[in-house]
């Protein structure tokens, strides 16, 4: 299928597929697109294709090049999805060099034993090129898009960037390009919510490199090509990626929290009122903006939104059977979806007889990588006056490590032994 002069789709249909990588539901299946691009000095291969679709991308690769033709093959990302084919095709093409990002080097060795082609590996990096005679192929670094390897290629002759999974969606049209498949829209926010938006500041990183191109097409690793006004994909990408809230807050610190019988939900008050009064102390109103939550009140994916955006999380929970209960831990679950990491994380919460709530969601947010810099608070049963101030004081602290006017806590050495 010609995609532009001199360069051809070459890759495979998986139309049954029903759920990718276990967690991503495919609905009308993917593609694994591949590309074959001539130059006057040779042929280079973008990417390949999953391991069982390799016999239909050899078939296409062989309708337009010569396997002697090919200087040059290019992985922007090495997940079996786009490497399947790789081995072979290394062993069909003896003269070609394989390009990836620096990054992927040790992740190639992960995944292929690559004894006896280790000299024709080059690592590349933004700015470096391979010219393929009359027109040359130019690489963006673009990391974590959605793995460590991941990067894109330009070619400016024909304004044509092949993107690997970034800008891609699960879709499967053999028609091929947007202006001529069916309305995939819902694939494409899926598949950024999905595979991309937990690495948004990476995104965006990305946009910053590509945004300036004179774009005439986008060529990605799965779904259609974006011949069509791509840039649009690329605005739409800005706008995911961008914070959603706007006003004057500088900072922003939401507390949420469950109760059966109540105790959680005061505790839960303390602690938005002291991290309040922080506010008003040390950085004058409105520059901790704290918001409170009942998790009994909505599902977990609009609270999962206004976390994205936060930048401290505060989460209360009675002790039942020694554990969290349920909801905390649907929300807390459902946190790999954004990047968290950085952020501020707190505990609270009443308990009947053993308290084991509270580190264990401190332990959990840890293992998010967020700092947890004020330890939490558990109450038996109905809190005292006490345990209400220490309530307070969590919030306050909270907001003070916001604002980096953290107190300096002394401890008596004495307490230590
Ligand atoms: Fe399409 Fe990350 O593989």
């Amino acid at each position: 299928m010609p995609v532009a002069p001199g360069v051809h789709w070459i890759g495979a249909f998986d139309p049954d597929l029903r759920s990718f990588d276990i967690i991503l539901r495919t609905a009308n299946g993917t593609s694994y697109n591949a590309y074959a691009v001539r130059g006057s000095g040779g042929v280079a291969i973008v990417d390949t294709v999953k391991a069982n679709f390799a016999d239909g991308f050899f078939r296409r690769l062989e309708s337009v090049a010569d396997y002697r033709e090919i200087t040059t093959i290019v992985l922007n990302h090495l997940e079996p999805d786009h490497s399947g084919a790789l081995p072979e095709l290394l062993r069909r093409a003896p003269q070609a060099m394989l390009y990836i990002s620096h990054q992927a080097r040790l992740m190639l060795k992960g995944l292929f034993d690559t004894t006896g082609f280790e000299h024709r590996i080059q690592t590349v990096g933004t700015g470096d090129t391979v010219a393929l005679g009359d027109r040359q192929l130019e690489f963006f670094n673009t990391p974590y898009l959605h793995w460590p390897d991941t990067q894109c290629t330009w070619l400016a002759a024909e304004g044509l960037l092949f993107s690997g999974d970034f800008l891609g969606c699960h879709y499967c049209d053999s028609r091929l390009f947007n202006d001529a498949v069916g309305d995939f829209r819902f694939s494409f926010d899926y598949y950024y919510a999905h595979i991309m938006r937990p690495f948004r500041t990476h995104v965006r990183h990305a946009l910053d490199l590509i945004e300036p191109l004179p774009l005439r097409t986008i060529a990605p690793g799965h779904g259609p090509i974006l011949r069509d006004d791509p840039r649009d994909y690329v605005r739409r990408y800005r706008a995911l990626s961008d914070s959603g809230l706007h006003g004057a807050t500088a900072k922003t610190l939401l507390v949420f929290y469950i109760s059966a019988y109540g105790a959680t939900r005061r505790m839960a008050e303390e602690v938005a009122a002291g991290a309040e009064a922080a506010s008003a102390e040390r950085g004058g109103p409105g520059d901790v903006r704290v918001s409170l939550y009942d998790i009994e009140g909505s599902e977990a994916q609009p609270f999962v939104d206004l976390i994205e955006e936060a930048d401290a999380l505060i989460f209360g929970s009675p002790t039942i059977n020694g554990d969290a209960v349920k909801p905390v831990w649907d929300l807390l679950s459902s946190l790999t979806m954004v990047d968290v990491k950085g952020k501020l994380g707190a505990a609270f919460g009443s308990y009947g007889w053993s308290g084991e709530a509270v580190p264990m969601i401190e332990d959990r947010l840890r293992r998010l990588k967020l700092r947890v810099p004020v330890p939490g608070i558990k109450a038996r049963l109905a809190p005292t006056d006490e345990e209400f101030a220490a309530c307070r004081e969590l919030g306050r602290q909270t907001a003070l490590h916001l604002l980096g006017r953290a107190e300096t806590r002394a401890i008596d050495m004495a307490s230590l032994v």
